[in-house]
């Protein structure tokens, strides 16, 4: 009697702890569960009303959780290079924090011209690290719209004209971000190639050249490097909005990718609660704004996916099941980030990220040009080195649009210059400048003459900057020229001191006229907050510079695809923009058409030689499951320890459809020092070597002869071989 009172004690005392430990640990909570398990219990928690304010803002940069529950808000920042100053809850004016100075990172056209995605993956994990410092949620970038035109104001943020280059770059990018618990989010999906008119111009573009351009790094992004969130962009695409689109929401990345993350609109680009609803939209954002500076007060609870939303539920007009898996999208990127109690801390502003960002600068730094040669311009050689040019002072992390950053430090090229070779040799005068109104440019020039003609060397430092109008959001620029009449200066101080070498910091290609008088030309970009040491490494020689052009630079404007054909095909005519250069982008363009640019994509010169061995395959016959294996051998036969980018470009002798002349298939960057050779081997899936058949819908590689190149350069093969793929 005695024992069976104590048992029935002690047991009924084990359910009472059992059920009081499962009330406190409700399935939701419990991070040792499934996460579908914990998803599907918090949404079945959820009011109709608490759901509905997850899936728009509360904020210009947050969405609200579910506090009942204790499921946080998500908090987002731009952007790809570094993480905004924090900014007010309904305006986009900066609170003024002390704290928020962060790490400029090099642009994305910078990262994607290392060609080194071991470096895109450093550049997330400590992108990441800085975004989950500063408690945000979901980092808005990385941005993989394809360079179509040099004109496009913001090139800048991409990773140029090639879809294989930019997929390797992005995928790493993505996997480092989310390491620390912090959300990617592509963007801008898709087609978003130009600003002018960006919120009302509808892209026509054929299925082709989509699924060969312009979504393969999309697709790379979701599929390898598991994005969990992904940006609508502004434009229209065949007569719909991209942030509420069937095709490219429901239809490719649902469907076909299975993409199960969050998409969220770009500021200000969802137009219809019921295209939202049932098109794939999951988060909206910035409604009645225009992304950057114009908002509407406090309009959240009028967006299309707030009261309206929950209006149309109740009546029964949209189904419940549309907002559920809206829901059900933004719990699992919630679970992955906010609540993913084994996150890291993140770091933010410190030495280590100082460090990878110059690396990643110098790694991607260009040398276009050096006769003489000109470039490096070892310390202690002149006694007196001018720098000419308003870029070698100018902040060129402010301005630019949503990207733009308040950064701890900021090392411009003079300071850089000075500390590397010394105050009494370096002088400066900037020749030119992007506020006329203050300065006289007459007078800027001629001073900037008088000091050339003395100097032992000129170092110019000009380019685009983040004004409006150059590389910046919203405006595309005007003219392929630089712009502050920079063309006139340059040729001028080439009268009075040959010795000029040119450093281009931009985003974009630009027109050279006067390259043939220019001994030597450095392609720089906006390099973020070591700019200037990295530039100075490069130009005194300590780093050898090895970074490869991204897109190719055409010699006038109208050698371009997109800008050959006439306003109807860029910029459009305010409605329309008919993509006809089709699948012919960047260099697919100027070797099909067999017009010479002024440099080609994947060029980029070093201090030191290389010289290529033969390309070799062991195989001469594949099958459609195959694998091929090539090899390459590299020696560094100059002077200098260097690092060289090989490329292996492929060629079909006789697709059904048109194919261009050669596409990237691989590349792979190597470090040789003095006289070191090594072996460097490539390993492509046939299945690589398809194209998009439109009529059928599919990926189809033909039984044919392919011809596969290692390359310096788009445009300079090294050494080929043929091979046959058979059913
Ligand atoms: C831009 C996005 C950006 C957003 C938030 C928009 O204007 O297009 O790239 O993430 O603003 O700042």
């Amino acid at each position: 009697m005695k024992r069976s009172f104590f048992t029935g004690l002690i047991c009924s005392l084990i359910v009472f702890c059992v059920s009081a430990q499962e009330r406190s640990v409700p399935t939701y909570l419990d991070d040792s569960k499934p996460l579908e398990q914990r998803v599907e219990d918090a949404l079945s928690r959820m009011t109709l009303e608490e759901k509905v304010a997850m899936v728009h803002a509360q904020s210009k940069f947050s969405s609200a959780g579910c506090s009942r529950l204790g499921i946080p808000e998500i908090w987002m920042s731009d952007g790809p290079n570094g993480i905004r100053p924090e900014l007010m809850w309904d305006s986009f004016k900066a609170v003024g924090w002390t704290n928020d100075s962060c790490t400029a990172f090099p642009a994305l056209t910078c990262l994607a011209a290392t060609f080194d995605p071991q470096l895109a993956m450093e550049y997330g994990i400590a992108i990441g690290a800085e975004a989950r410092y500063r408690k945000k949620d979901i980092l808005l970038g990385p941005g993989v719209n394809i360079y179509r035109t040099p004109l496009n104001g913001r090139n800048f943020e991409y990773m140029g004209e090639d879809p294989y280059l930019a997929s390797q770059m992005v995928v790493p990018y993505i996997q480092g971000v989310q390491q620390n618990g912090v959300a990617a989010c592509l963007k801008h999906f898709a087609l978003n190639n130009q600003e002018r008119w960006r919120h009302n111009i509808n892209v026509e573009v054929s299925d082709r050249a989509l699924y060969e351009i312009y979504l393969p790094a999309f697709k790379a992004g979701v599929q390898e490097g598991d994005v969990w969130a992904v940006m609508g962009a502004y434009n229209l695409f065949r007569g719909q909005h991209c942030c509420h689109h069937d095709l490219l929401l429901n239809q490719i990345l649902r469907n076909e990718w299975g993409f199960e993350g969050v998409v969220v609109s770009d500021w200000g680009g969802v137009y219809d609660t019921d295209e939202s609803a049932r098109n794939g939209l999951d988060i909206e954002m910035g409604t009645w704004s225009d992304g950057l500076s114009y908002g509407r007060a406090f309009a959240y609870d009028d967006y299309f996916l707030a009261r309206p939303f929950l209006k149309k539920i109740e009546s029964g007009e949209l189904p419940l099941q549309l907002l559920d898996d809206k829901v059900r999208r933004v719990l699992r990127l919630v679970f992955r980030t906010n609540m993913d109690r084994n996150r890291p801390w993140g770091s933010f502003a410190t030495e280590a990220h100082a460090d990878i960002s110059r690396r990643i600068a110098e790694q991607g730094i260009v040398l276009l040009k050096n006769e003489t040669p000109l470039f490096p311009v070892p310390v202690g050689k002149y006694n007196r080195i001018l720098v000419v040019g308003e870029n070698a002072t100018k902040s060129l992390t402010v301005g630019g649009g949503s990207s733009e950053l308040k950064v701890k430090k900021e090392v411009s090229p003079l300071e850089g210059l000075i500390d590397k070779y010394g105050e009494e040799t370096i002088y400066y005068t900037s020749g030119y400048t992007s506020e006329p109104q203050k300065y006289n440019a007459d007078s800027l020039m001629q001073e900037a003459l008088n000091l050339a003609k003395s100097a032992d060397v000129v170092i110019y430092i000009g380019g685009l900057n983040k004004n409006p109008f150059q590389d910046s959001e919203a405006h595309d620029r005007k003219a392929f020229d630089l712009p502050y009449g920079q063309n006139d200066l340059i040729e001028s101080l080439l009268g009075v001191n040959k010795n000029t070498g040119v450093v281009i910091i931009s985003g974009n290609g630009i027109a050279m006229p006067w390259i043939d008088q220019v001994p030597a030309i450095i392609q720089s970009w906006y390099l973020g907050s070591q700019a200037g040491n990295a530039l100075a490494n490069v130009i005194s020689g300590e780093v050898n510079p090895s970074g490869k052009l991204p897109f190719s630079i055409p010699k006038k404007l109208n050698d371009n695809g997109a800008n050959s054909f006439g306003p109807s095909v860029y910029p459009g005519d305010s409605i329309n923009v008919y993509y006809k250069e089709d699948i012919l982008v960047g260099y697919r363009w100027f070797d099909t058409k067999k017009i010479e640019p002024q440099f080609p994509f994947g060029f980029g010169l070093s201090y030191t030689t290389f010289n290529y061995g033969k390309l070799i395959t062991e195989n001469k016959e594949y099958s459609k499951s195959d694998v091929i294996r090539l090899s390459c051998s590299i020696s560094n036969n100059g002077q200098n320890d260097g690092a060289e980018t090989l490329q292996i470009y492929s060629s079909q002798q006789h697709p059904s459809l048109p194919r261009p002349l050669k596409e990237l298939k691989a590349f792979q960057k190597v470090f040789l020092k003095v006289g070191e050779t090594k072996t460097v081997s490539f390993s492509i899936p046939v299945e690589d070597l398809a194209f998009f058949d439109d009529e059928k819908h599919e990926w189809v590689v033909e039984p044919d002869r392919f011809t596969l190149s290692v390359a310096t350069s788009s445009a300079d093969i090294r050494s080929s071989v043929r091979i046959k793929v058979i059913e």
